[in-house]
This record gives C-alpha cells, structure tokens and sequence, in this order.
C-alpha cells in the first residue's frame, strides 16, 4: 500500500530517542521531509544526521516544548524551511513520574504544548494539499486507572488530552485538517523508562509483561507504522480514531 507521504512536510515533537524517533525514521523512509525537536542536541542532531544521510531533508532545532516561544518558533521555522506543514506529530511527554510538581509538570510538558501548537500550526495544516493531519501520540494509561500509571498525574493529564483531539477531530475536518490518537501500551528501548525498570524493578516489569498477551513489551517502531499510517493520505477518511497499541494489553470493549 502506498501511504502517499512522499515528499510530505512533517513536524515531530520529542524525535531523538524512543518512539518519536521511531516515528521519525518511519516518515523518512516513506519520503516524507521532517523538523524535529527535543531539548538535547547531540542525540537529536545524531538522528538528524542519520535519517539526512537516508535523503531526507531535516530541520532539527533545541526546543523545550515548555517554552512557549521556543514551541512557537520552532513551528514558524518548520513551517518557513519545509514550505509548509502536512503533519504535525505531538510526541514530548512530562513521563510517569512522581515528583511534588507531576501535575505541574505534566500540563506544561504535556497538555499546553498541544494546544498549543495545534493553534499554531493550524493554518499551514489547512493549506496542505495532501490535507492536513495532526496525530498525538497518548498513552493506555489514560484508558484504565490501574499499573503502571494508577493514580498519578500522567494518565489523567494524557485523558485530558484524548479529550482534546477528540474535539479537534471533530471541529477541524471542515477545515481540511483530520486529527487521530495512538495509544501505546509499555514499549522498551534501550535508555527508555522499561529497559530501566527491566534492571531496577525486575519483579514490576514481569508483572506488567505477563499482563500483555503477546508476553512481551512493544518495540517504538510498532508504535511508530500506526502513527504514520494514521497521518496519511492512506488514513483518508479517519478522524478521531485512538489507535491502541499495546499487544492486546487493555482488556476492553
Ligand atoms: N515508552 C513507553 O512505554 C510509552 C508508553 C505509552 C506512551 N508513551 C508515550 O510516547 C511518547 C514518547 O515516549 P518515549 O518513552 O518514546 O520517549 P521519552 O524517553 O519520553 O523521550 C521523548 C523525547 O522527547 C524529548 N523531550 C522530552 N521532554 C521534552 C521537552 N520538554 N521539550 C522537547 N523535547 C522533549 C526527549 O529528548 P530530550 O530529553 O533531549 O528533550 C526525547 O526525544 C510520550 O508521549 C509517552 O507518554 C510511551
């Protein structure tokens, strides 16, 4: 099947490790031209360098999506250097976990940075021939209360998200803009959040594991073929779908 990306204008948030990464390299072989972000330059130069020396073409600048200027500009130059905007992947999360200031850290990492550059980016959306598409990347932790994110700020504030783009999906559609989530269940890489907790908290880990009927934690590029797919063209009539991704994890109707 052919997704239709090539030469598609594509922003991703968080691109230089882990899922956003995966996502990234994903477009990328699909032909797609990307800005990428994160606050950390050298692992996001070193994907930008990988995925340039494949062909494509990579805006990659420092942002912390927290700031909102940064976020503002970093849209503006995606924007100016790509020719446009045909897809904006919201990607950053705060994480899962529990300092004093979660909820803080949480609606300034997570939830205004969406808003917010969904507004931003929302008349270059409209402009895309292609037709615009915005795709955030959730969580199951905001589909069920229990382990691993439970009571904490992470799935409720991720929830409220879910909401968001479920109301985008339905109010942007006149304007030529279709908005979808992924939801992935716990996906380990090396450096992410479950390689960690596979060394420091053996016994959580293999309870979560066991818990998913595949008997094993997904892979960032699993996520990253359903975030793509939903972004494009190939997705044409989907908006306001939340695309579970957890190997059958979440036991639900
Ligand atoms: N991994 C999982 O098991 C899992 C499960 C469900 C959902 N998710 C969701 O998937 C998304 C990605 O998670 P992940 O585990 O792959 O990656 P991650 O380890 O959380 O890293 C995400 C990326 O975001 C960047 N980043 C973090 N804070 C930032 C900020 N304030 N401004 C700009 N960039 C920032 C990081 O680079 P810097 O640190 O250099 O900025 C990195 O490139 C998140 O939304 C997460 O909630 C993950």
């Amino acid at each position: 099947m052919d997704l239709g990306l090539t030469g598609a204008r594509v922003v991703v948030t968080g691109a230089s490790r882990g899922i956003g990464r995966a996502i990234a390299q994903t477009f990328a072989a699909e032909g797609a031209d990307l800005a990428l972000c994160a606050r950390g330059g050298e692992a996001l130069d070193r994907t930008a360098e990988e995925l340039r020396s494949g062909g494509a073409k990579v805006v990659a600048e420092r942002v912390d999506v927290a700031a909102d200027d940064d976020l503002d500009r970093f849209i503006d130059r995606a924007a100016a250097e790509l020719g446009g905007i045909d897809v904006l992947v919201s990607n950053v999360s705060a994480g899962s976990s529990t300092p004093p200031d979660q909820w803080e850290r949480n609606v300034a990492v997570d939830l205004i940075p969406f808003v917010r550059m969904t507004d931003r980016a929302e008349e270059h959306l409209a402009a895309s021939e292609r037709g615009g598409a915005v795709v955030l990347v959730s969580t199951t932790s905001a589909l069920h209360t229990g382990p691993p994110s439970g009571a904490k700020a992470y799935g409720a504030v991720k929830a409220a998200l879910n909401h968001y783009a479920a109301a985008l999906a339905r109010t942007l559609p006149p304007k030529g803009i279709r908005v979808n989530t992924v939801s992935p269940g716990p996906i380990e890489f090396a450096g992410g959040g479950w390689a960690k907790r596979r060394e420091q908290e053996p016994e959580f880990y293999a309870a979560v594991r066991d818990q998913i009927p595949m008997g094993r934690l997904g892979g960032p590029e699993e996520v990253a073929r359903a975030a793509v797919f939903l972004a494009s063209p190939a997705a044409s009539f989907i908006s306001g779908a939340n695309l579970v991704v957890d190997g059958g994890f979440l036991d639900r109707v």
